[in-house]
């Protein structure tokens, strides 16, 4: 399996630049190959298939400015399942507390040899600036406001596995919450809309500009993109539910109404408002009894921690199609 995974692989599948720095731009059809690819990795996620060998002797670099569970174990489990080591750079113990820029930081990093660079921070923009400044593949895991692709292609691999079906046209998805901060809903946006999905967007006036409506160009094919700042109004439209955290982090609750949990969050009286059988997405870390209450994120329509699983076959996905 993994020789024929690899041999129909290649970079340009991500991306012709060599790097997997956001969704935008990659057609509908790159994104079914690498979701294709994506879940002939989840035996091997699970331990039933041995992939050791596909990465063997190869160095991946987590550089992590931000904080993160998720994205930084899902990368090193899935080096280590492909044969890779990982060495682990973080903020808080870096020279970057000592004001070290963030290329000078990347560049350091490179200079040792290593064969590819995760980097998570702050700055909008700042994978692609550091892809400008080595010669190894620089896979984004978090930049700022600005993407989150494996996040993105992991959400995409749990929706389509979910319907049974990769064309998403006709499939209404309402991403809710801070969408302004939100470098996974741009992500979302970007990929459920080229497969053909509807996405509305749905929050507070204040946390989800207007532009965010003609975020993509509508193309043959291509889904839309509509906004509601009342989800009880749209409860039955929805397909497909993703509920984000507030990013109290970018903003310091700025333009957060006092009654957000009251409007916005998915408790379980809104989530039996939703048809049967529409499942709840959330990328983490879940804020229970803001956002999303306890009953429902451990409920039936949870797709949580499926998603987690899934990260790890998008990540091995990725680091094979870009270092292998
Ligand atoms: N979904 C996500 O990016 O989670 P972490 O911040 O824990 O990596």
């Amino acid at each position: 399996m993994g020789t024929g995974i690899l041999c129909r692989m290649s970079t340009a599948t991500w991306t012709s630049s060599g790097h997997l720095l956001g969704l935008e731009g990659l057609t509908r059809e790159q994104l079914h190959s690498i979701l294709d690819d994506a879940e002939s990795f989840l035996p091997a996620v699970q331990g039933i298939t041995d992939m050791g060998d596909v990465l063997s002797g190869r160095v991946v670099a987590n550089l992590f400015l931000e904080n993160s569970t998720r994205t930084r174990v899902s990368f090193s489990v899935a080096a280590r399942r492909l044969g890779a080591d990982v060495v682990d750079l973080l903020g808080s113990t870096s020279s970057a507390s000592k004001g070290e820029s963030l290329v000078d930081t990347a560049t350091n990093i490179a200079a040792m040899g290593v064969d590819g660079l995760v980097v998570r921070c702050s700055e909008s923009g700042g994978a692609a600036l550091i892809a400008e400044h080595v010669n190894i593949p620089v896979l984004n895991a978090g930049d700022g406001r600005h993407e989150h692709p494996t996040q993105g292609l992991l959400d995409l691999l749990t929706v389509t596995r979910h319907l049974d079906r990769r064309d998403l046209d006709d499939v209404t998805v309402a991403i809710v919450g801070d969408i302004a901060s939100s470098r996974v809903a741009r992500s979302n946006i970007h990929s459920l809309t080229t497969c053909g999905a509807n996405v509305l967007l749905v929050g507070p006036e204040s946390l989800v500009p207007t532009e965010f409506e003609s975020m993509v160009s509508p193309g043959p094919g291509s889904g839309t993109v509509r906004i509601s700042h009342d989800l009880d109004a749209v409860l039955d439209q929805i397909d497909i539910i993703m509920m984000l955290r507030v990013q109290y982090e970018r903003h310091d609750g700025e333009g957060m109404p006092d009654d957000y949990r009251e409007r916005f969050g998915l408790d379980v009286q809104r989530a039996d408002r939703l048809g049967p059988g529409v499942p709840v997405l959330h990328p983490g870390p879940i804020n229970r009894g803001f956002e999303l209450a306890h009953e429902v994120a451990d409920g039936e329509r949870s797709l949580i921690l499926e998603q987690v699983t899934n990260g790890v076959a998008v990540r091995m996905a990725a680091l094979a199609g870009l270092l292998g």
